[in-house]
This record gives structure tokens, sequence and C-alpha cells, in this order.
């Protein structure tokens, strides 16, 4: 039986923090608001020499240095983003060629949000297929880029940045290490809640991010927790059993209200929304390397990823460090 198991990760974040309150001197908002109705204090925004492939350089340069494995090693780069240095080639291609470990695959997964569990589960399906030996996975984002600073009822959301792993295949009988479970959906009839405008079949331009914030608040708390009972079930374990919960860092009351729907004690959930913001793909890893960092999220721990995005898609992962 193969597993990908875990070898280490990363994370990459702009060097310029913009506050709650820097941001109300430009738009009509306030601390107060921000953090009551989504518990966001700052987020990070790229400079003009910062983009989503740079950022992604450093997360998976900090992943393999955690992991111990050579750039050369590394044969699959599953990058997920929505805001891609350039249309095409994949930003994946771009890390790849920084890494200089041109050998093996790589290409991007758009799926806003859920991209980062959508990549896990595709590299973790090549892992075990054989295709490939070892694994970059890395969800990264520069929507700053995309945001329309005069919408305050989005841009106060979101921030930039990366996150990695490395996740490497092993062949043995031990069946409880390494990614467990996953399940991953999408609801196309779901699109007019979150979508960018623009893009380059359509307006040619990169558009702007559109959100109904409430609507999709009140799928993200259902969907969120019947994916999670998927896995668990899937897993054949206990709700209790999990020593982490690593969601996508959206809003602070999202986390709380699918916590509480699974009976999950609210100090086993990661929480970073208010450093980083909703960073999208790059939400979840920059939270788990945040959390194994500060020493929470140890070896042997086993992890609930999780997240919902634009389409809608939505999409969990259980693993076992
Ligand atoms: N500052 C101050 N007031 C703001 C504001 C801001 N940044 N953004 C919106 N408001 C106002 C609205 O204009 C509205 O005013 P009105 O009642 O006079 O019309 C009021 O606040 C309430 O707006 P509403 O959108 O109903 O607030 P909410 O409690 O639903 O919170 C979100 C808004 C966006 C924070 C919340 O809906 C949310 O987090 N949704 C999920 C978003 C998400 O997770 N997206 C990503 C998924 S990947």
């Amino acid at each position: 039986m193969i597993r990908s198991v875990f070898r280490g990760s990363g994370s990459a974040l702009p060097a310029k923090v913009v506050s709650n309150a820097e941001l109300s001197k430009t738009v009509d908002t306030s601390d107060e608001w921000i953090v009551e109705r989504t518990g966001i204090r700052q987020r990070y925004i790229a400079g003009e020499d910062e983009t989503t492939s740079t950022l992604a350089i450093g997360a998976a340069r900090a992943a393999l240095d955690d992991a111990g494995i050579d750039a050369s090693e590394i044969d699959l780069i599953v990058l997920a983003t929505a805001t891609p240095d350039n249309t095409f080639p994949a930003t994946a291609t771009k890390v790849q060629a920084a890494l200089g470990c041109t050998g093996g695959m790589a290409f991007d997964v758009q799926a806003v949000c859920s991209g980062f569990l959508y990549a896990l589960a595709t590299a973790d399906s090549l892992l075990k297929s054989g295709m490939a030996k070892r694994a970059l996975v890395i969800g990264a984002e520069t929507f700053s880029r995309i945001l329309d600073w005069e919408d305050r009822g989005t841009c106060v959301l979101f921030g930039d940045g990366a996150g990695a792993l490395v996740i490497e295949a092993e062949e043995g009988e031990e069946a409880n290490r390494g990614v467990i479970a996953s399940r991953l959906h999408a609801d196309g009839d779901q699109h007019d809640l979150l979508y960018v405008d623009g893009g380059p079949s359509t307006t040619q331009t990169v558009g702007h991010l559109r959100m109904k914030g409430r609507e999709v608040f009140r799928h993200a708390v259902v969907n969120l927790s019947s994916v999670l009972r998927e896995v668990i079930e899937d897993a054949g374990i206990a709700a209790a059993d999990i020593d982490w919960v690593v969601p996508h860092q959206a809003n602070a009351r999202i986390l709380d209200a699918t916590a509480r729907k699974l009976g999950l004690p609210a100090e086993k959930v990661i929480v970073t929304v208010d450093r980083h913001a909703n960073t999208s793909a790059a939400s979840v890893p920059l939270a788990f390397d945040t959390a194994r960092k500060d020493g929470r999220i140890k070896d042997g721990d086993l992890v609930m990823f999780e997240a919902m995005g634009g389409g809608f898609t939505w999409g969990a992962s259980l693993m076992r460090l």
C-alpha cells in the first residue's frame, strides 16, 4: 500500500502589513466593524516586487528546508492559485524553474479558496498511482490584485501569502500515516455568489472579486460541516480523535460555527485569520505551517484540513503527521 506521508512545511508572507485602522483611512470602514464581523485585525499585501510566484517560491524553499529534501528530488509540483502570475504558463512551472527541479510534473489547480484541498488530493492520487514520488503542494495568492478597493464589503477581507507542504510516497503496511481520507465537491450553480467579473476569454481584463457575503457565509457552514462528517466517516474515526482542525481562514465566525456543529472544542481549531485575513488557496497551508512552527501541531498529530471557495467548491482532507 502506498501512502502520501508528510515531510515538511513552509510559508511566506509579503513584507507589508496593513492594519484595519490603515484601511479605514481609504475605505468607509472601521477596525471595530471588521474585528466584530470577521475576526480580522490585519493582512499582508504584496508590494510591486512580490508576486504569487515569489511567495510560492519562498514557501516551497522553506518547506524543502523543513523536510530536509533537496529540490532535485521533487518530481511533482501542484500549485493552487486563482491569481497566477500570468494567464499561462502555470505559476507552478515558474516555481519549478526557480527551484531547479525540472525533471518532473508541474501544474496549477484552480478551485479558489478550496484550491489547496484540490491540490493535496490531486498530489496524493498521483503519488498513490506511482506517477510521482515526492511532491510539493503549494497554495499561493495575491488577492490584493483582484480586489475592488472601493468595495468595503470585500476589500477588507483578503490578504496575500503562500504555504507549502512536501509529501512523499511511502510503501508499507502502516495504514495510519499520511493522507488518510479526502473528499472534494463542487456546485457550479452557485457561481454568482462569489466570482471575478473578468478574465482572458470574456473581458480580456483581470477583473475584480464580487461576493454576496451573507449568502456565502450560510453555504460555508452547511457545506463544511457536511464534508467534514464525510471524511470522519470515511476514515472510521470519531470527531474527538482529531487533534487539530486547520480550516480555511475566511471568517472567525464561520470557524466557530462549523466547529460547534461538529462538537469540536474551539481550542482544537487553528485560527490565523486575525493576522493573515483570507488568503484564499494559501490560507490552509499557511495556517498549518504557522501552527507547526509555533509548536502546537506536532509529529503524530491527526490533522483535518477543510476549505470552501468560489464555484462553489469545497473539500476536506485528514492527515496523520
Ligand atoms: N465596514 C463597515 N460596514 C460594512 C463593511 C465594512 N467593511 N462591509 C459591509 N458593511 C455594512 C454593509 O453595508 C451593511 O450595511 P447596511 O445594513 O446599512 O446595508 C452591514 O455592514 C451588514 O452587512 P452584511 O453583509 O449583512 O454583514 P455580515 O454580518 O454578513 O458580514 C461578511 C459580512 C462579508 C463579513 C460576512 O458575510 C462573511 O464573512 N461572509 C463570508 C465571506 C467569505 O467567507 N468569503 C470567502 C469564502 S471563500
